[in-house]
């Protein structure tokens, strides 16, 4: 099993709806994936799904539910892991609840391929964890300059702590694909120039009212509007995250 953290400086810029949306993207090309809420503040994740989870992580870091006992099935048999809203233990989460979240993961491996972890912004010392976790990083990014700013300070602090991170980014709410390649070339230089790090472009999904139009009714765009700007840039999207994890030869088909 692979695990994938979708992060982003700013807040704001997409993480919840793309993790959703591109774990449907994946699961219709014959992968099996589970999404994760990894925002331990504020229930994303069940929210963009349209689901109400009987299970959470709080039942896990209370120990009352095993990590494989909190899986709930979402639109198109999606399978989530729900965070918790306001819950002190999860906000406050230190190393130690952490590690029994951690430790258990590799017992989803056996119904998953991929688990696609989606973060909160910025880095605190939870967030850092995930991503610290994760194999490879979709660093999520918008064109708004506020956004790309935050996006290689993140950068800055996550190869402090990773070294080796595989960073790919992702280029959201893009007017086109030129300006979602224009984008990550900046990005993609000040990183070289700055951090001599060498990022990669998973590619981007444009600015399309669906988008918001399905968060506001809890449905998947994916599901509900196939043929739109975003789901097609989503099913690229999932074909580049496939392909990568094949051609590092890791994923089991
Ligand atoms: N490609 C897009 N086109 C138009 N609107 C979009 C697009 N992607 C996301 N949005 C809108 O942006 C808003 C924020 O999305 P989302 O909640 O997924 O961001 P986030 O990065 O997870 O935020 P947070 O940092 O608070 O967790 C939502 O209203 C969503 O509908
Ligand atoms: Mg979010």
């Amino acid at each position: 099993m692979k695990t994938i953290a979708v992060t982003s400086g700013k807040g704001g810029v997409g993480k919840t709806c793309l993790t959703a949306n591109l774990g449907l993207g994946l699961k219709k090309l014959g992968i099996r994936p589970m999404v994760f809420d990894a925002d331990l503040a504020l229930a994303n994740l069940e929210v963009a799904m349209g689901v109400r989870p009987e299970a959470t992580l709080q039942h896990v870091v209370v120990e009352e539910k095993s990590l494989a006992e909190a899986v709930t099935e979402g639109p198109g048999g999606l399978r989530l892991i729900a965070g918790g809203s306001g819950v002190p233990m999860l906000m406050r989460a230190g190393p130690k609840k952490l590690s029994l979240i951690f430790d258990q993961l590799d017992e989803l491996a056996e119904t998953t391929d991929l688990l696609l972890f989606d973060t909160g912004a910025g880095l605190d010392t939870r967030n850092l964890a995930f991503l610290r976790r994760a194999d490879e990083i979709l660093l999520v990014t918008t064109p708004e300059p506020a956004s790309v700013t935050d996006a290689y300070a993140t950068l800055k602090t996550l190869f402090r702590y990773k070294k080796d991170a595989s960073v790919r980014v992702v280029v959201n709410m893009a007017a086109n694909e030129s300006e979602g390649e224009a984008v990550f070339g900046v990005l993609r230089q000040i990183a070289k120039d700055f951090l001599k790090k060498e990022v990669s472009y998973a590619g981007c999904v444009r600015r399309d009212p669906t988008v918001p139009k399905n968060a506001r009714k809890r449905t998947l765009f994916l599901q509900s509007s196939p043929s739109s700007d975003a789901s097609q840039d989503v099913m690229k999207l999932a074909g580049v995250v496939e392909q990568f994890l094949q051609n590092r030869g890791e994923l089991v088909a």
